[in-house]
């Protein structure tokens, strides 16, 4: 076990004695175990079941908000609610902003036609949402988005690729497996390596393990990438052109945690902490009527069961909200022609 979570364990273990577990939500509680099949060790129950109370009142809470207009999207319980702050850490600090640098930059284009929504699913360019569990890894599961995306543009074919084999494999890129990393390394070992494993062949395995890439089962290539200003209007313009693309967000606010549906604000999202690596897939809006209802849609790695089955909808041209286009890039597979 791990000292901070030792510690958590130690502070709460304190606090069970004086328990002020609320009984009205004892048949929540079974069900949700159920659902989610958690089974636990000696002493463990009272104290999750406390950091999922608390968590279940903040979300009945700002639902009932929601329910009064105060906030654009709802929150849901899910498979996260009895997490300690350090377990949450585990999953979500993915992402190293200090490491990310910015090379070939994407040029605005004013000629290209931009859509006014766009979702990259509807045209077969995304796999599956994937689940990264208890690894900082959504710098890979970003990477292979994006770079499933370009190979299907290119070849017309989906292939699932694999993140293991990222987490493995790219630390002299710069990269630290489950500690977290930089979706453009991944990008350049891609380059080095020549190639990428398929999913199948080389599959997750939430930790890190030797390197085990067998150019056999190598489903993609990658000649170079693309950064994109931080500028919300040129990102929607890459996006409508290129597909699917990396960008590296902030999740620390706990509404991130329990997002359920609608449009994601919280003033607390910060844009330029960024801790995640997540997949822009498309944009769009809610209402002609009013302005304020524009999303990017990203694709996650926690699995279905969170958020929109697995997406969120982040608000868009709202100042960059979380970061969004703070650091945006996207692999090239095949020389870029912009069509003017
Ligand atoms: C990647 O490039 C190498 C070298 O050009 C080539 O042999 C290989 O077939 C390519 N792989 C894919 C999946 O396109
Ligand atoms: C933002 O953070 C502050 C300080 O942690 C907190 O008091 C406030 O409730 C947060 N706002 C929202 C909307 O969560």
């Amino acid at each position: 076990m791990n000292f901070l979570l030792f510690l958590a364990f130690l502070c709460l273990g304190l606090v069970v004695g004086s328990s002020k577990l609320d009984p009205r939500f004892n048949v929540q509680w079974i069900e949700w175990k159920e659902l989610y099949q958690k089974q636990y060790g000696m002493n463990e129950e009272e104290w999750r079941r406390e950091l999922w109370e608390t968590n279940l009142k903040m979300i009945e809470l700002h639902n009932e908000e929601y329910n009064r207009g105060k906030h654009s999207f709802t929150m849901a319980m899910n498979a996260f609610g009895d997490m300690t702050t350090e377990e949450f850490r585990l999953m979500m600090n993915g992402f190293q902003i200090k490491k990310h640098r910015v090379e070939n930059i994407f040029q605005d284009s004013d000629f290209i036609n931009i859509p006014s929504s766009i979702d990259w699913r509807e045209r077969g360019y995304v796999v599956p949402v994937k689940h990264q569990f208890s690894c900082g890894a959504s710098w890979a599961f970003s990477a292979t988005g994006a770079l499933e995306g370009q190979m299907f543009r290119k070849t017309g074919q989906l292939i699932s690729l694999s993140e293991q084999n990222l987490v493995d494999c790219s630390w002299s890129e710069g990269n630290e497996g489950c500690n977290g990393g930089v979706m453009n390394f991944a990008f350049q070992y891609v380059i080095e390596n020549k190639g990428l494993d398929t999913e199948t062949s080389y599959p997750y395995e939430e930790g890190k393990g030797p390197c085990k890439y067998n150019p056999q089962h190598s489903a993609a290539n990658v000649s170079g990438y693309m950064d994109i200003p931080k500028d919300e209007k040129i990102l929607k313009e890459a996006l409508a052109y290129a597909g699917p693309i990396s960008v590296a967000i902030d999740t620390s606010p706990p509404t991130f945690l329990f997002y359920g549906t609608g449009i994601y604000f919280d003033p607390n999202c910060s844009s330029t902490d960024l801790d995640h690596g997540v997949l822009l897939v498309g944009y769009g809006f809610e209402s002609e009527e009013s302005d304020n209802t524009k999303y990017w849609l990203v694709k996650n790695s926690w699995g279905e069961e969170w958020g929109m089955h697995g997406y969120i909808k982040i608000a868009r041209d709202w100042s960059n909200h979380c970061g969004i286009a703070s650091a945006a890039s996207f692999p090239l597979c095949e020389p870029m022609n912009i069509d003017k």
